[in-house]
């Protein structure tokens, strides 16, 4: 340890004064890494054995640190611990702890080892469990899509193009649009967690190490696949907050279509589907109102976590290898990232849960507009052997008329149809009809009750 009481403990050997308040305040993350606690901990404890092991150190210098780096553990578990700025970072502050606990055999567990590999390799630590935690949560909320899926298979609604009413569609059908995209999201960041698991530590400062280490070793340890092939490379790299961050910001982008279509459909000019009190609040002026708010601050968390993304590759753009103090700066984004993430992937999962579809009013919703129109194309094409674009202009016609008549395409009488070709027949009628029209779209992936079924079947298999 360094005998100048002013300069740091740890780092300070050829310095004459400590840095200044501002500096420090700058300088010191023991704020937010203090969030790294048991992952360097973990780093330690495996790098001591390994160090133990190699005979790099001795077994009794290796199990006096094992059992005082014990003591440091159960000091921040029982948030006895004394986090402090003037030991800049959580390695520091453990490792002073160390000291205090052990005396001088603390010194010894930073051989081979700089805090550049091992802060990268309790950030790995850290993102892998965040990962982790996030692929269950965004499963638990496809289970609450599936469940509202499958009450909803023959529930007709309104289908959307430009939000204008285009075609019906099934309820079913619409909540397995997310089941779809958040299995997306979840193999993203299970693809991502491959990438990641590779192990930094032995890297040390950039370089590697002369001392006779066995990176496998320690890898192995910390459950990671294998060390990473270069030093350089091992203490630099970020890719993997940055996909992590990329991961959370394309799925808080899915919530964020959901919320929105929440709060369309929660509105009393839709009144597609009923959101109960918990997710909801009043108005401190109007007496009358019930705002979605637990939508509205999903959709806009989204804003937050693209935030992150963008200020840490802003962080990494242009910086040159190795390792560099702005890589200080990647863990903030990070944690409050898994945080917000988390946060709204449970909310909406309840939020999913409670929601319930007013049928009646999708229903109703769904026979306006002419939304059958496309039906009687189709129809004119299979019955009457009209090639499709014909069909399309006749069909634009018919709707012409009935705008002009004030009513849907049900209501013209059958010498209307007959106008425009003789061969029309009162058949006409049945595909005019929401409930057949729905029915009839029977192509793969298509809405018809009995493919959303076979769907929501091959996701009740994957998902239980
Ligand atoms: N607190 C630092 C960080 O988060 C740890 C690594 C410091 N390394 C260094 N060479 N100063 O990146």
């Amino acid at each position: 340890m360094s005998n100048n009481t002013k300069s740091n403990a740890l780092w300070g050997g050829r310095f004459n004064s400590g840095v200044n308040d501002t500096m420090q305040a700058l300088n010191a993350s023991i704020k937010f890494d203090q969030r790294l606690a048991q992952q360097d901990i973990l780093g330690s404890l495996a790098h001591v054995s390994m160090l133990s092991k190699q005979g790099i150190i001795a077994k009794e210098e290796a199990n006096k640190i094992i059992s005082g780096l014990d003591l440091v553990k159960q000091e921040i578990e029982s948030g006895l611990f004394n986090f402090s700025e003037a030991h800049e970072d959580i390695h520091m502050n453990i490792e002073n702890r160390l000291f205090e606990l052990i005396g001088s055999t603390a010194g010894v567990l930073h051989t081979g080892r700089s805090r550049n590999d091992q802060v990268a390799t309790d950030f790995r630590l850290w993102v892998r469990d965040a990962t982790d935690e996030i692929v269950i949560l965004i499963a638990d909320l496809m289970k609450s899509f599936l469940h509202q899926a499958e009450n909803g298979i023959d529930t007709i609604m309104p289908g959307f193009t430009h939000l204008q009413l285009a075609q019906p569609v099934t309820f079913g059908h619409h909540m397995l649009a997310y089941v779809e995209m958040l299995s997306r999201d979840k193999k993203r960041f299970i693809d991502s967690r491959l990438r990641l698991n590779e192990c930094p530590l032995g890297a040390a400062a950039l370089a590697g190490t002369s001392f006779p280490i066995d990176r496998e070793l320690t890898a192995k340890a910390l459950s990671f696949d294998r060390p990473m092939a270069n030093s350089i490379d091992a203490v630099s790299d970020r890719d993997f907050a940055l996909e992590f961050l990329s991961c959370c910001s394309l799925c808080a982008t899915h919530l964020s279509r959901f919320s929105e279509e929440i709060v369309i459909w929660s509105s009393s000019q839709f009144n597609f589907v009923t959101l109960s009190d918990s997710f909801s609040t009043g108005s401190s002026i109007m007496p009358q109102k019930r705002n979605p708010d637990a939508a509205e601050l999903i959709r806009a968390k989204v804003g937050r976590v693209n935030g992150s993304l963008t200020a840490l590759l802003t962080v990494m753009k242009g910086l040159p290898l190795a390792y560099s103090k702005d890589l200080q700066e990647d863990k903030e984004q990070v944690f409050d990232t898994k945080d917000t993430m988390c946060l709204m992937l449970k909310v909406m999962k309840e939020m999913v849960a409670d929601l319930k579809p007013n049928k009646a009013v999708l229903l109703a919703s769904s026979d306006k507009d002419f939304s059958t129109a496309t039906d009687l194309a189709d129809w004119l094409v299979k019955k009457l052997k009209i090639p499709f674009r014909d069909a399309h202009r006749i069909t634009g016609n018919l709707v012409r008329v009935a705008e002009q008549q004030g009513c849907n395409l049900c209501g013209l009488d059958l010498d209307v149809f007959k106008s425009f070709d003789e061969r029309i027949t009162r058949e006409v009628y049945k595909v005019l009809n929401v409930v057949k029209s729905v029915e009839s779209r029977q192509s793969y992936g298509g809405t018809s009750p009995c493919e959303v079924k076979k769907q929501v079947d091959e996701w009740k298999k994957v998902l239980n």
